[in-house]
């Protein structure tokens, strides 16, 4: 099959050429090109204008050996305008066809962006599908901070994990990569005999193949961001159960972390139900975790149901951040980000949910925690020196300061002042009907203030001035 490439052709000829069949047939152009980015303030480049995906169909072959990964995407998305072309993200692999509506369609890939031309004009409000069948030995990315994300080999040279925050998902699957285009997901991974698939959703088969290697077919009924969506390959001891109201676990574990992670992962159901009591219904058919070996990720990720882990989750530091992944199921995952500015939505609403549960278990209270931060006292929290006024949690510097401390600390002392305020009980209905008017869907930070004011029928304005928005570093109350 000859690649159905534009690319070797130059922009303006392409344009003149497209220009020139339209006139030459005399129809109408009913689309225009969608837009390569949703213009998010961060990352103006992620995600696509004029659709949104209403599916992800992945199916994979992996070969850790090799790295090598050959692949099939199936996207059903629904037009939003007239499309002539639309854009989806992906970074490196080999796209070696596209169809669209089971015609073969044109593309063309410049940087990070693939543009599909499908052979007839999508018009508004179709849903259309799109195939990519694409192949390679997909890549990490590095952010903006530093860290790694993408396609990241495991640590222990056995494996590897396909991780996505902020934009790492387009490294091993085509989409439009924005947590503003949420859908849901089947994802089948076929791997060698030996090895373990784990992802999110629902593990719905595990088949044998004929040729001796083993598929594994997840399934996420809820919608997903693609950040959250995850694939992690090696041998990993898997363990299942149910918390006690009876959503399913499925824990995959790196061997070499599983006896010291042991205690921590089976806080996990009771972990679930404390939130489902604390900030409504869980908002997934499943639940469980991903430990990987030490060293593979600078960090843990919240992947939709089941979050990721680096390294054994051991001790009071391993509960914390088990339980902080587990928090944004609801706050991040359910509830997600309508740009990467509002980050703090998530890690804001995480860390507090820290604050609660040590509230709760033990531990000082999220008012001790408050002014331990205000004081600067790490006898309390040893991120209470980290500077966390360094800049307003609701207006980041830029896309490398998402995942810093005013973010995570500040943005939980924001909802710590609104409690302040508002009292317990306004505040817990606050933060239950914040989890249930958003579920499953996106929110702003902007959406979050009036929502507060008007659910909690207090004025909060001083608050969002001084905590949200002030660049200078808030005083005691
Ligand atoms: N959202 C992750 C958490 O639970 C952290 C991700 C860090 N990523 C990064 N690029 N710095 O807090
Ligand atoms: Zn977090």
């Amino acid at each position: 099959m000859y690649p159905r490439s534009l690319s070797r052709l130059a922009a303006p000829a392409v344009a003149a050429l497209l220009a020139l069949t339209a006139g030459c047939t005399g129809s109408t152009v009913q689309g225009r090109p969608g837009a390569s980015g949703v213009r998010d303030p961060f990352f103006p480049k992620a995600g696509n204008g004029g659709y949104q995906v209403d599916h992800y169909d992945l199916d994979f072959d992996y070969d850790p050996a090799t790295g090598k990964m050959d692949a099939t995407a199936v996207i059903t998305a629904r037009a939003e305008q007239g499309l002539s072309s639309f854009n989806l993200d992906l970074s490196g692999l080999e796209v070696e066809e596209v169809t669209v509506q089971g015609a073969g369609a044109r593309f063309n890939r410049t940087g990070k962006e693939l543009t599909v031309r499908p052979a007839k004009d999508l018009k508004r409000g179709e849903v259309f599908r799109t195939e990519i069948d694409y192949a390679g030995v997909p890549k990490p990315l590095t952010d903006p901070d530093g860290s790694q994300e993408g396609w990241i080999p495991t640590a222990d040279g056995d494996g590897a994990v396909g991780v996505g925050e902020p934009v790492g998902s387009m490294a091993w699957f085509p989409g439009n990569h924005h947590p503003s285009d949420k859908a849901t997901y089947d994802i089948r991974v076929t791997v060698p005999k030996g090895y373990e698939v784990a992802s999110n959703g629902e593990l719905s088969s595990r088949t044998e193949e004929a040729d001796g290697r083993t598929a594994f077919a997840w399934h996420s009924p809820e919608p997903m961001a693609s950040y959250l969506a995850t694939v992690a390959v090696g041998k990993f001891a898997v363990t299942t159960g149910k918390t006690a109201s009876g959503i399913p676990v499925h824990n995959a574990v790196a061997p070499k972390e599983a006896a010291a992670s042991a205690a921590v992962l089976a806080r996990l159901p009771e972990m679930v139900e404390w939130g489902s009591a604390r900030f409504g219904p869980y908002p997934f058919s499943t639940t469980g975790a991903i430990v990987l070996p030490e060293g593979t990720l600078g960090y843990a990720l919240e992947t939709q149901t089941r979050p990721v882990f680096s390294g054994a989750l051991t001790g009071a530091r391993g509960e914390t951040l088990l339980l902080h992944e587990l928090a944004h199921q609801w706050f991040g995952d359910s509830v997600s980000p309508k740009s990467w500015k509002d980050m703090w939505l998530n890690e804001g609403f995480a860390t507090y949910a820290e604050w609660l549960w040590a509230e709760e278990h033990g531990g000082p209270s999220a008012q001790e925690r408050f002014q331990a931060f205000l004081d600067g006292d790490t006898d309390v929290d040893d991120e209470a020196a980290s500077d966390w006024a360094a800049f307003p949690p609701a207006s980041p510097p830029g896309a490398k300061e998402i995942s810093e401390p005013p973010v995570y600390a500040r943005g939980a002392m924001v909802l710590q002042r609104i409690r302040q305020e508002v009292g317990d009980e306004k505040f817990f209905a606050l933060v239950r009907g914040w989890a249930a008017d958003h579920r499953h869907a996106n929110a702003s930070t902007a959406d979050f203030t009036a929502y507060a004011q008007e659910k909690t029928g207090h004025d909060l304005k001083k608050v969002w001035d001084v905590w949200l928005y002030g660049t200078e570093r808030p005083k005691a109350p």
